[in-house]
């Protein structure tokens, strides 16, 4: 694939910091055609994409098939039933055979190796939709709605408030390319994945704390995160999870400890009452929306990115 000019898209630390930027200015770019209601830029006119979800998915889903299509493309939803990688075929079978009909396969998955095996064998690029370790495409995304509201990510103080999960180790294979405060609060027991806060600490980038206090955390904050305290595949926990998680709620006193300029932000979908208040998501410094607005600018640009457009 590299030889052929076409890309992954799997972590976002697989790229350098001015790519990522690149990707970012893109974005914006073809955002504001699209706003303008220019629909002549079509560089996927005759390209399709398979899409394979092995998880539930509304952002993800509709905006990679209306952004595919919007510029040109046709995307194909698989759902958990149609394809059941791995169960039904192998794969590596799975693949080669999409490689055959598609230019693109974008995956949703539970264990991350399915997607390193899928990138492995495909011969057009693999874009990860989320896996349990990851998932670049909302980072990709947030980078974005961060640099829409403040300007820029580069040094800006990020608070994710929550679970140490696949949102927070994007957040830090994002921090080991391009510099920023990365903060992730969590209950103890609950901590992101070892060897990635290594990684980006290593990386020697970013100022990255993983912390067990968030009212200490959020102190300064320009962007407070919060993310479901049960991730898809770990519902069954959901109630124990609810118990452990007490005080790691995102609610206005915890807001106001962050400060008035503070935004406050979440990937969706979102448990109101549970891991963020109500009061806290309809409030006028909540970027919610246009940050998962932007799911479908970010992923445009990915896609251009990979196919070498
Ligand atoms: N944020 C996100 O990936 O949402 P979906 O699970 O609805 O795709
Ligand atoms: N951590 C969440 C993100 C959903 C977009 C999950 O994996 O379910």
């Amino acid at each position: 694939k590299e030889k052929s000019g076409l890309k992954d898209f799997l972590h976002i630390n697989d790229f350098d910091k001015t790519t990522i930027l690149k990707i970012l200015d893109r974005a914006l770019e073809v955002k504001a055609l699209l706003k303008s209601g220019e629909r002549t830029f079509l560089p996927f006119k005759g390209k399709t994409m398979a899409m394979i979800f092995a998880k539930p998915s509304m952002r993800t889903r509709v905006s990679f098939e209306t952004g595919f299509f919007l510029l040109g493309g046709h995307a194909l939803y698989l759902g958990p039933d149609d394809i059941q990688m791995g169960k039904r075929e192998e794969t590596r079978d799975v693949a080669r055979v999409l490689s055959c009909y598609n230019d693109i396969i974008m995956a949703r998955v539970f264990a991350h190796q399915d997607i390193l095996d899928l990138a492995k064998y495909a011969t057009v690029p693999v874009i990860n939709g989320l896996t349990d370790y990851n998932h670049p495409c909302q980072i990709m995304a947030d980078a974005l709605t961060i640099i829409e509201h403040i300007g820029q990510l580069e040094g800006t103080k990020v608070v994710y408030v929550g679970d140490g999960n696949n949102i927070v180790h994007s957040w830090l294979l994002l921090a080991a390319v391009v510099p920023f405060h990365f903060v992730c609060a969590c209950p103890k027991g609950f901590e992101p994945d070892e060897k990635t806060v290594q990684k980006a600490q290593q990386a020697g980038i970013s100022k990255i704390e993983i912390t067990n206090d968030p009212k200490e955390a959020v102190r300064g904050a320009d962007v407070v995160y919060s993310d479901v305290w049960a991730s898809m595949g770990q519902k069954e926990e959901a109630s124990y999870r609810r118990q452990v998680f007490q005080g790691f709620q995102v609610d206005e006193p915890l807001m106001k400890l962050a400060g008035p300029k503070a935004y406050f932000m979440h990937c969706l979908p979102a448990e109101r009452g549970v891991e963020v208040t109500d009061g806290v998501l309809e409030a006028p410094n909540s970027i919610v929306f246009p940050q998962a607005e932007n799911r479908m600018h970010a992923q445009n640009a990915i896609m251009l990115h990979v196919l070498g457009l």
